[in-house]
């Protein structure tokens, strides 16, 4: 290595303390043109090598080279460093702290139909059960047919039923096209596209033409179906007493299971709660009377053969409820009619906060 010469360390040793003290790129920009640029110091000085002898230009050409290196060096790590430094600020400023607890929003309210439906949800999802869909435009051999529900049947005529103009082709022929009037050919749909075992809950709107302080043309059900080879009676019992139970929040609610008919079930039962009641108002729990509150029963075989599912080797349960029925006894709301006014000030006070979310472990209304 040729001896330093002084001139070039002094001029080395400034630019070094310019560089660190440099605090954004454009400050590095401006030492650069000023140092390496084409009228920079370095520059102007490896002009001046023409005018040395052969040996004094080799010694201080190579000294002048590895200056200009130095300094470009220097130049880019500081770039580098300011860079760090301003994403590092802007990562610091820009930080979410996705530890803070949400804000309850203290302007909109749930409806009771929404909270009742996730309640239900909370409580059979528990147990086991999936929830599925299906269309609110229906064929009646979906909707009435496949669910074993004769021809002449109330339930299929005009004045009870919202037909639709038309047919479409469904697996029973040409069939006549209908608002479902209650959730159960969701049954069907999830028979006729999975095989055993089953276990699904059917939440929605359902319709029918009627009208009064306990019917309206649009309501919601929720259908319950389990098929496997081995369930049976027992388990159908266990699950709604468990399920009466938990909804009503009542641990001994007593609950009974009455023989009825349904063509989709056999045998079939309606479920009661015990209930006392008080003037023309209801009060859940023990007591000397008692309330329906939905209908259940075995699948009817004939049912599971016109979804192709062998009887001899598969069986099961299927039950059906009123949403709103359960939600006007759950929370004493009185007129079915109301909850479909969008009237504010009801829905203030029968509604819920937005983050009281129904689950089993918080409790179901928190
Ligand atoms: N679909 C019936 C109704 O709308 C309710 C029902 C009863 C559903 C018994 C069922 C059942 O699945 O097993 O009144």
């Amino acid at each position: 290595m040729p001896p330093p010469a002084a001139d070039l360390e002094r001029l080395k040793a400034e630019l070094t303390a310019e560089i660190a003290a440099a605090g954004d790129a454009d400050a590095i920009e401006k030492i650069r043109v000023a140092a390496l640029g084409r009228k920079g110091t370095v520059t102007e000085l490896m002009k001046t090598l023409g005018a040395l002898s052969p040996d004094e230009r080799r010694v201080r050409g190579a000294l002048l080279n590895a200056l200009k290196d130095e300094i470009a060096a220097l130049l880019e790590a500081r770039s580098a460093g300011l860079a760090d430094r301003a994403l590092d600020a802007r990562l610091a400023s820009e930080s979410v702290d996705v530890t803070l607890p949400p804000r309850p929003e203290r302007i909109g309210r749930i409806h009771p139909v929404s909270q009742t439906m996730d309640e239900v949800i909370a409580i059979l999802g528990d147990i086991g059960f999936a929830v599925a869909e299906g269309p609110d435009i229906e064929d009646d051999w979906y909707n009435f047919t496949a669910l074993n529900i004769p021809p002449d049947h109330p339930a299929r005529q005009e004045h009870d039923t919202f037909y639709l103009p038309g047919e479409r082709e469904s697996p029973g022929g040409r069939a006549r096209m209908v608002l479902r009037t209650h959730t159960s050919p969701v049954q069907i749909r999830t028979m006729m596209r999975a095989k055993p075992p089953l276990r699904i809950i059917v939440p929605g709107r359902t319709y029918r033409c009627d009208s009064d302080a306990t019917h309206s043309p649009m309501f919601h059900q929720v259908e319950g179906l389990a098929i496997d080879e081995t369930t049976h009676m027992g388990h159908l019992k266990g699950c709604l007493i468990e399920f009466c139970r938990a909804y009503f929040g009542i641990e001994d609610l007593p609950v009974r299971f009455r023989a009825s008919y349904f063509p989709f079930t056999e045998p079939s039962a309606e479920v009661d709660i015990g209930c006392t009641r008080v003037g023309g108002e209801f009060r859940i729990g023990h007591g000397d009377d008692w309330l329906e509150i939905l209908g259940c029963g075995m699948v009817n075989p004939r049912v599971l053969k016109n979804c192709g599912i062998d009887p001899a080797r598969y069986q099961g349960f299927a039950f059906g409820l009123g949403l709103e029925r359960i939600a006007m006894l759950k929370y004493g709301i009185p007129d079915l009619r109301t909850f479909y006014e969008s009237d504010l000030r009801w829905l203030r006070h029968y509604g819920f906060a937005a983050l009281a979310q129904p689950g089993l472990t918080g409790g179901l209304n928190p």
